[in-house]
């Protein structure tokens, strides 16, 4: 809700918070609040909130002989300017024609709509209830330049959106050389700015920084939102946890160059802004032209990252993801990219296929290597037309065998990349982004095609859609495998080179929007070498992005559960790949590799036809669990329930129905502690008041897990990694442990916890002990009664 007082205060609430700001009598926007709901806003709030400026600040400047007391350096505002005295890192940049770079936005109109302009060049958020959409127009005071700054509010999620234009109403062409999304001000510091930075198949390692003095910045410079750093962020409250304090969280609709500031000035106030990354990015604005900065996203908690966590996660499944498969339960994969890379054959594939079709499998996904010349990763990005040594028989085919099995088809591609060794390249070489004449850094040998050219995106356009259409593929995996270097495009002029970054993310966007409308019954996955373009603007248009190329579940663990705090479960993939892992070579059991794969969209990544018969019945009966327990899973709950952040040995999940009448709950151990039997799991999200029942998802032991401990509780001997362990092994499997409660209450679950049975410490094994050694995991359920 949108609430005006006296022309002067505005109020934006949600269910649980209020955002709060006034016009100053100079022309100003003097952000007063964003915590929890105020139950009433008068103008009373204002007052009592408003900063008290009552004569000249040491030496600060005065903005105007007029307003004697609006000093710009240390008044919190809900937009900062050059050039006026306010010396934080500004919102706005605007280079005039005469070189000017002073801006001085004063208040003009505000407008309360009912609803949010569609979708133009950036994609946004959708689906705003009511008069929801407040509109600000300020007016520079040397130029006939505009700046309009949007307010979304989501009531039900407690999220608010901001994001800003520029018109330039002049007949004076200017340079824009930052436009912000949003900008937050508070009105003291000691926060903690938690970041989430990485690279290929590490990303989303957590960083928590104290915001003491100076400047801390998250930005990405590759041309995407990147794996180097997540365009999420939160800054909480010292001692903030999962369950307690006051924390802020903020992300970006967009997947370019971003940018995450906070800047603790000399009055120990924080500043936040975040937008597109000024770095590299200049803007030439003509005469009655508009820039449009991306929104930002913003949510707030007094309950600690859980509250926080659970706002994103709706938001983002109901006013970011869109089109058919919105809320569909997401198929389970099987892709072939870890099972063969690029040495496959249609048969093969088929008899893979097949086997996956045996274990349960409902989408069959044909990952790289099929166009082209493609047998490394050398060459024909570009030539989308079959590889007809691979598939002699074509696409057509092959993906009617696969609808013949019974699964859905699959297939990868890049659509914007092009390798030198190819046939696009060969008849359009002034197609990519490249330096003319200077020789080009390359990125896995291939090169980015210009999507700033509209001509460009006309033939992807084309050469996609006639692809889509020419077998039956009810999937897409659009894969994105370079960063950007050599910025330039040969068809802008050198005065708009500063826009290359932002006019491929615009390129990329219509291309996006041309396909996903066209073709709206196809299921597309993002992906970027991984989670390299991992941000809401895909998911504005994609509906689940691949995570990252680490499928090891150690390392997935984290990167998973790093991605919860900003993201939901329905929105990030992961696959059960092959032990040793590819990218680790670290062993874990089929279960583990399940059990943390299970609380995302699950996948298979590996070669079936390698698996022996008892494997292929565990896969199996994973994956029927799986599909009974999905929705949950993918639209459930989320919670986090390990509270130690340093020298943890384990994590802890929980995801619970939406009626709260299931819960599965998830434990992992990394590396075992000796000597600690006793582990406690403790639900969240239930309702207290409501009975569960509680166990263990069942499993079997291998007996090899003992060495040659097993022979001493058995009268032969056994030689360790002999044929006779691995045969008798096949034989024998030992029942892991079950701790059972009929009927608990879900307060007791989350308050008390479960006591689980006895881990194992090397002083006796029966039944009821638990082995939880390295790396081993349990799944939990929880059904109300
Ligand atoms: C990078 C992706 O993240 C992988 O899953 C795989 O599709 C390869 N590219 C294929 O080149």
């Amino acid at each position: 809700m949108i609430t005006t007082i006296n022309e002067r205060v505005y109020a934006l609430s949600t269910k649980t918070t209020t955002y709060l700001f006034e016009v100053l009598p100079s022309g100003h926007l003097e952000h007063l609040y964003y915590g929890p709901l105020l139950p009433q806003v008068t103008s009373d709030e204002a007052l009592a909130f408003a900063q008290k400026r009552a004569c000249e600040c040491g030496n600060t400047i005065i903005y105007s002989d007029d307003d004697p007391d609006v000093m710009l350096e240390n008044t919190p505002l809900e937009m900062s300017a050059e050039g006026k005295g306010d010396i934080r890192e500004p919102f706005i940049e605007v280079i005039h024609e005469n070189g000017s770079r002073t801006s001085d936005f004063l208040f003009q109109k505000a407008e309360i709509l009912a609803k949010k302009d569609p979708y133009d060049t950036l994609p946004g958020s959708y689906g705003l209830a009511g008069n929801n959409h407040l509109v600000i127009t300020l007016k520079d005071q040397q130029a006939d330049l505009r700046l309009e700054l949007h307010y979304y509010v989501y009531e039900d999620e407690d999220v608010i959106c901001r994001s800003s234009r520029l018109i330039n109403d002049s007949d004076e062409t200017v340079t824009l050389n930052r436009l912000m999304s949003t900008q937050l001000d508070l009105t003291n510091n000691d926060y903690v700015m938690t970041s989430f930075t990485g690279s290929w198949s590490n990303e989303m390692n957590r960083h928590d920084t104290s915001l003491l003095a100076g400047k801390h910045e998250i930005s990405s410079f590759t041309g995407t939102s990147s794996s180097r750093a997540n365009p999420f962020v939160m800054i909480s409250e010292k001692n903030t946890s999962e369950d307690y304090g006051s924390c802020y969280g903020m992300n970006l609709i967009y997947s370019g160059n971003h940018y995450e500031m906070a800047e603790v000035n000399a009055y120990g106030q924080t500043h936040f802004l975040s937008g597109i990354n000024p770095r590299g990015f200049q803007w030439v604005l003509e005469p009655h032209e508009t820039f449009e900065a991306p929104e930002a996203v913003m949510t707030y908690s007094h309950e600690g990252w859980s509250v926080l966590s659970l706002h994103m996660h709706a938001f983002i499944r109901e006013h970011i993801v869109r089109g058919e498969w919105k809320h569909k339960p997401r198929p389970v994969l099987l892709n072939s990219w870890e099972a063969y890379y690029f040495q496959f054959n249609e048969h093969k594939l088929l008899s893979l296929a097949k086997k996956a079709k045996q274990v349960g499998i409902e989408l069959f996904v044909l990952d790289d290597g099929w166009f082209g010349h493609r047998d490394d990763d050398t060459s024909s990005l570009g030539d989308w037309f079959v590889n007809s040594k691979k598939l002699p028989h074509g696409l057509k085919y092959f993906g009617e065998k696969i609808h013949e099995l019974g699964m859905d088809f699959g297939l990868w591609i890049e659509p914007e990349m092009v390798n030198v060794k190819s046939t696009l390249y060969q008849e359009h070489p002034d197609w990519t982004l490249a330096i003319p004449h200077t020789p080009h850094s390359e990125g896995r040998h291939q090169r980015l095609l210009d999507l700033t050219r509209k001509d460009v995106v006309d033939h992807l356009e084309k050469v996609m859609s006639d692809l889509f259409s020419s077998a039956p593929i009810d999937y897409i995996k659009w894969d994105m495998n370079r960063i950007i270097s050599d910025a330039f495009s040969p068809s802008l002029e050198a005065s708009r080179q500063g826009e290359v970054f932002h006019r491929y993310v615009l390129g990329l966007y219509d291309l996006m929007h041309r396909l996903t409308v066209k073709f709206p019954h196809i299921l597309f996955e993002g992906c970027a070498a991984g989670g390299n373009r991992f941000d809401l603007g895909i998911l504005c248009f994609f509906p689940q992005i691949w995570a990252s190329d680490n499928t090891d579940p150690i390392c997935r663990a984290q990167i998973q559960e790093n991605y919860s705090y900003g993201y939901p479960l329905s929105v990030f993939s992961a696959h059960v790949s092959a032990s040793p892992n590819h990218q680790t070579l670290r062993q874990t059991s089929l279960k583990t590799r399940f059990d943390v794969a299970t609380f995302a969209i699950l996948g298979y990544e590996l070669n079936l036809n390698d698996l022996s018969k008892n494997a292929l019945e565990e896969v199996k009966q994973q994956i029927t669990w799986y599909k009974q327990y999905r929705t949950i899973l993918q639209e459930g709950h989320f919670y986090r329930t390990m509270q130690k952040q340093n020298d943890r040995q384990e994590y802890s999940w929980t995801c619970v129905a939406q009626d709260q009448s299931c819960a599965i709950g998830f434990t992992l151990q990394t590396l075992v502690h000796p000597h600690q039997p006793f582990h406690t799991y403790k639900a969240r999200g239930l309702d207290p008041m409501k009975c569960y029942s509680f166990q263990n998802v069942s499993h079997k032991e291998d007996i090899r897990r003992f060495g040659d401990l097993i022979n001493s509780q058995i009268p032969i001997h056994i030689k360790p990694d002999s044929l006779t362990q691995k045969v008798a092994s096949q034989f024998v499997k030992l029942e892991g442990e079950k701790d059972y409660y009929a009927s608990l209450s879900g307060a007791s679950l989350m308050y008390g916890g479960i006591c689980l049975k006895t881990s194992y410490t090397g002083t006796g094994y029966n039944e009821n002990v638990r082995l939880y050694q390295d790396f081993d995991s349990r799944l939990y359920l929880m059904k109300a009664l």
